[in-house]
Parts: C-alpha cells; structure tokens; sequence
C-alpha cells in the first residue's frame, strides 16, 4: 500500500485542548517545584534522572527509497548528534524502582523550514521511549495519571518500589487489568533490562516529509543485542543502570538503527490516537539512519551540568518536515516549553540550543 500524503487536515482539534494542555502544565509545574524544593536543584518534571549522556553521530543511509528519503532523510550523510537516556520519574529515584525509559536524540547541522519556537536553532530532536505505544489516546487521561503523580512526588517513593516489585514479578497479573496496565507501568513495572538493548518508539507520529510516520530505535550491534530481555542485578543498586551503561561503554562502542514506519491508512494507522500501535506485520518499520557511540565516559556530572541542566530536548525542536502529529504532540509543547523554562530559571541558567554537539571527556 503506498503511504497516505500528508496534508494538514490529518489533525483533528478538540476545542478542550487549551484547557488540558494548561492544567499539564500545571502539573508539571508541581512536579518541578517539589523536587527543586527537596533536592535544592531544578531537574526535569518527568524524565528527570539521565543515565547515559553521550556524543554520537547520526548517518542517513544512503539509497533509500523515494518515500523513505523525505526531510532530514532525503540527504545521505553524517550529522553530529547527543543522546540521553533517562527513565521517566520526575523525581531522582534509586534504579531498584524499574520505569519506562527514555532516549532522546538530538541531531545537529539539520536544513529546513523551522517548527514554530524553534527558530533558532539547526537541530532536529527525537524522543522515544521504550514502549510501542502511547498509554493513553489523548492528553486528558495522561493527565489525571499525571496529577496524581504531582500530588505523590516525593512521598510514595516507598509505594513505588512497591508497584514496581510486584509489577515485576506479575507481568501476567498486569496484562489482566487490561487498559489500565499501561498507565500503571508508568509507575514501575517494567523489566529492569539494560538500556543499552531495549527498542525505543516515539509512540506518537511526526510529519514525515510528504508523507507521515511513526520513529523507532533498535539497537543493532551484537554488545547492545545481547541485552535485550536480560535482567540486570539491581538489588541495593542506586545508580545501577549508570553504572551498566558506563562498563560497556568505557571499553566498546556500539549502534543503533533509527527506523520509521509510514503511515499506510489511516484508519489503521490512526494519527489523533497514540495508544494504537499501527500494525508491522505488512508494514514493518525500515532502517532510515544508523547512530553510532565511540567507547567514552558515559555519564559524567560535567556532562549533566550540560545536558541535564542547560539543554532541552522536544520534539517541537526541528523542522516543518518533521512537525509533530495528533492531540498528544501538540500537548507537549507547552508542556515542554515551561517545564525547561523552569528548570532553567531554578538553576540560573537559561536553556540554550547548543550550536554543536560538544560535551566534556
Ligand atoms: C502528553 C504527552 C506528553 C507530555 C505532556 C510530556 C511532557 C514532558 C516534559 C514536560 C518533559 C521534560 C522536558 C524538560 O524539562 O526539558 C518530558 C521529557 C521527555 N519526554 Fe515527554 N511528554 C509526553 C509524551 C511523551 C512521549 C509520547 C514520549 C516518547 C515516546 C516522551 C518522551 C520523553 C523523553 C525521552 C523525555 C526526556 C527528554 C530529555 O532527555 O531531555 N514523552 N516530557
């Protein structure tokens, strides 16, 4: 089937939207304020502990089909790139507590018309995460999740390791709660894996181009592959997944494949709704850009004094080619807008697109 074209009328705006995209914001702001306040510093309101921190660079492959090589992807070559990975907490919570994981991408020297509010800069951010599909269809029922979190923030860690443990052991249990299990796991549950082999999505779409898609991150070479489903020892571990991340990557380096899937129908490849995974089976996602880590330090505190306190990722940052699609995206742009306004005014220190992917040693 040949993708559908992208025109603007794919979106369909609820009239509610201002109103859900504010009270997010609020509870951001919540979020940000409890843990400046009991941690004496501003971190992100979710996604706020980073566990790799690294230089990469970003290859788009040559020879790829005319519907494949659309905006970032229509012209070979190797771009400078920063990665982050994080898991999803907005607060710094020890690694035994195991959450969904984070990966986000940001890709230098990238031509193009400009997404609003991010003129000034030539990057093109990814951010993914390690599930297929978005918990819920749109921002309203993230929402109540999320005020829940905001009220909770720094008092139910203990209840978190709790969900977490017992999600661990009973996957089964949580597939039986059916549509709420998503929104559970948000709260801990997922395997405690090395980040280094999971598969990262971006869930929701983007434009791709002429035409629409959705983004994946497979890792692909043999020392991320072999990761993949094993439990790591995590027991007693604040920093666990640093410390995993930072073995291997001291001595070896490694790759991932960035992959997008297009959008073939849209009925069963909805954009408005993110909790649909659009079918692989006669549409598989295909391999569009390699990203390639040289051995490093992976985390280091100069590093986070950089990527973690003056740098934000979202993907509202990059061009009208790549604009994000559907009810979920557009609730992230002010959502992330405030929350790295705040974090830079808690720090003293504005956000700023960086002009190169520099990072200390
Ligand atoms: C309504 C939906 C969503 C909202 C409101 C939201 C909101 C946010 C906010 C406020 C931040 C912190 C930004 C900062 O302070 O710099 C953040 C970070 C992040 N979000 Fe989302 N998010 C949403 C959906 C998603 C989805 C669908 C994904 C990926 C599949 C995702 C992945 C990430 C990642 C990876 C980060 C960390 C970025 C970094 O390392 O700087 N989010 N999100």
């Amino acid at each position: 089937m040949t993708p559908v074209r992208y025109t603007p009328d794919v979106e369909v705006i609820d009239p509610e939207e201002p109103r859900i995209q504010a009270q997010l914001v609020e509870a951001f702001r919540e979020i940000s304020e409890t843990t400046h306040r009991d941690l004496g510093h501003g971190y992100r309101a979710v996604h706020a502990k980073s566990h790799a921190l690294l230089k990469a660079t970003f290859s788009v492959l040559a020879g790829l089909p005319a519907e494949y090589a659309q905006g970032l992807f229509a012209t070979p070559g190797t771009h400078d790139a920063l990665l982050r990975i994080s898991t999803n907490a907005g607060d710094l919570l020890p690694d035994t507590v195991s959450l969904q994981r984070g990966f986000a991408i940001k890709v230098f020297d990238v031509e193009g018309e400009r997404l609003p509010g991010s003129a000034d800069a030539r990057t093109q951010d990814f951010l993914l995460a390690n599930g297929i599909a978005f918990p819920t269809a749109g921002p309203e029922p993230f929402l109540r999740t999320l005020q829940l979190l905001a009220k909770t923030t720094d008092k139910v860690e203990g209840l978190k390791k709790f969900i977490s443990l017992v999600f661990r052991n009973l996957e089964k249990g949580v597939e039986a709660l059916g549509g709420e299990s998503a929104l559970l796991t948000t709260l801990g549950g997922h395997p405690n894996t090395n980040p280094l082999g999971e598969r990262y999505f971006s869930q929701a779409p983007i434009r791709y181009g002429d035409y629409m898609a959705k983004v994946g991150l497979f890792p692909v070479s043999p020392n991320f592959t072999v990761l993949e489903g094993r439990e790591l020892d995590i027991d007693g571990r604040e920093n666990a997944l640093r410390e995993e991340i930072g073995v291997i990557l001291a001595k070896e380096g490694g790759r991932w494949e960035l992959r997008v899937q297009l959008c073939r129908d849209l009925g069963a490849n909805p954009i408005e709704d993110a909790s649909v995974p659009w079918p692989e089976e006669d549409n598989p996602y295909v391999a569009v850009a390699v990203i390639d880590v040289a051995p490093q330090r992976a985390w280091t505190g100069e590093r986070a004094a950089i990527l973690d306190d003056q740098i934000a990722f979202s993907p509202w940052h990059g061009i009208v080619e790549h604009r994000p699609l559907g009810a979920i995206m557009r609730a992230r742009k002010p959502a992330y807008e405030a929350s790295s306004g705040l974090r830079g005014s808690f720090n003293g220190c504005p956000m700023h697109q960086p002009g190169s992917a520099a990072l200390p040693d």
